[in-house]
């Protein structure tokens, strides 16, 4: 019989810390109502279901560092409409799941995650997004980036070319991007240099490689 979760965790008052848990963790322990913060990170968890987070619609944050995570449903945290946190990195995942809007941290760095897994307009409607890490993957394309974002992390993924539109507006000669103040390209096959044209709406110019 499964353990109850506060036996097997620590949890104070909103938070649950559940960290390299023993017997090993294999799926989301099951929460207390108006859980805020939950950190499962380092365990065995393979699968995220829609029912994990149910209606734990408290949650504002949720850290799955470092499980062995390959899928997760399209639902799972779809209700969480007051999650602002949510660390996904170091798992298995090809694909994420539809995210929640008002995220502001979003990592999902180091898994394998592709192109075809990261719908194009995945993060468009996240108006308070301000760290979207997505390094350490196998991505091909940059998807589309809000102008919310501060700390945008695409190293070492298989990007190979960006275009006027990828952070700028094509059709726009004065449109700028203020709030973009880090941008990691380095590690991908695109030579930035190919492109200078493609970044001048920004204060910035991304890391990467430029010969
Ligand atoms: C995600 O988790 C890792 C490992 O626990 C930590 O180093 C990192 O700061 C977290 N990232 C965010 C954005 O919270
Ligand atoms: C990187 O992308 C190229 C196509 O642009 C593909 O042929 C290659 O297999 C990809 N590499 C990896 C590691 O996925
Ligand atoms: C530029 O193009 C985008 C999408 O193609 C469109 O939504 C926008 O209205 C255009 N802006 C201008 C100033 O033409």
């Amino acid at each position: 019989a499964d353990l109850p979760t506060c036996l097997l965790c620590v949890c104070l008052t909103g938070s649950v810390y559940c960290e390299e848990v023993l017997p090993p963790m294999f799926t989301v322990p099951t929460l207390p109502k108006e859980t805020a913060y939950l950190y499962a990170r380092f365990n065995l968890i393979e699968k995220i279901s829609t029912s994990d987070f149910g209606d734990i619609v408290t949650l504002k944050r949720i850290d799955l560092t470092g499980n062995k995570i390959s899928e997760i449903e399209d639902g799972a945290f779809s209700k969480l409409t007051l999650l602002e946190d949510l660390n996904l990195s170091e798992n298995r995942l090809v694909r994420l799941p539809m995210l929640p809007a008002k995220l502001i941290y979003f990592n999902a760095n180091n898994n394998r995650l592709k192109t075809s897994g990261v719908k194009a307009n995945a993060f468009k409607k996240m108006s308070h997004l301000r760290n979207l890490l997505l390094a350490d993957n196998l991505l091909e394309a940059v998807p589309f980036i809000p102008d919310s974002v501060r700390i945008l992390h695409l190293q070492n993924n298989n990007i190979t070319e960006v275009n006027k539109d990828t952070f700028c507006k094509s059709n726009n000669t004065y449109y700028l991007r203020p709030s973009l103040s880090e941008v990691r390209l380095d590690g991908n096959p695109a030579v930035l240099s190919t492109y200078a044209d493609s970044f001048t709406c920004m204060k910035v110019l991304p890391v990467g490689k430029y010969r």
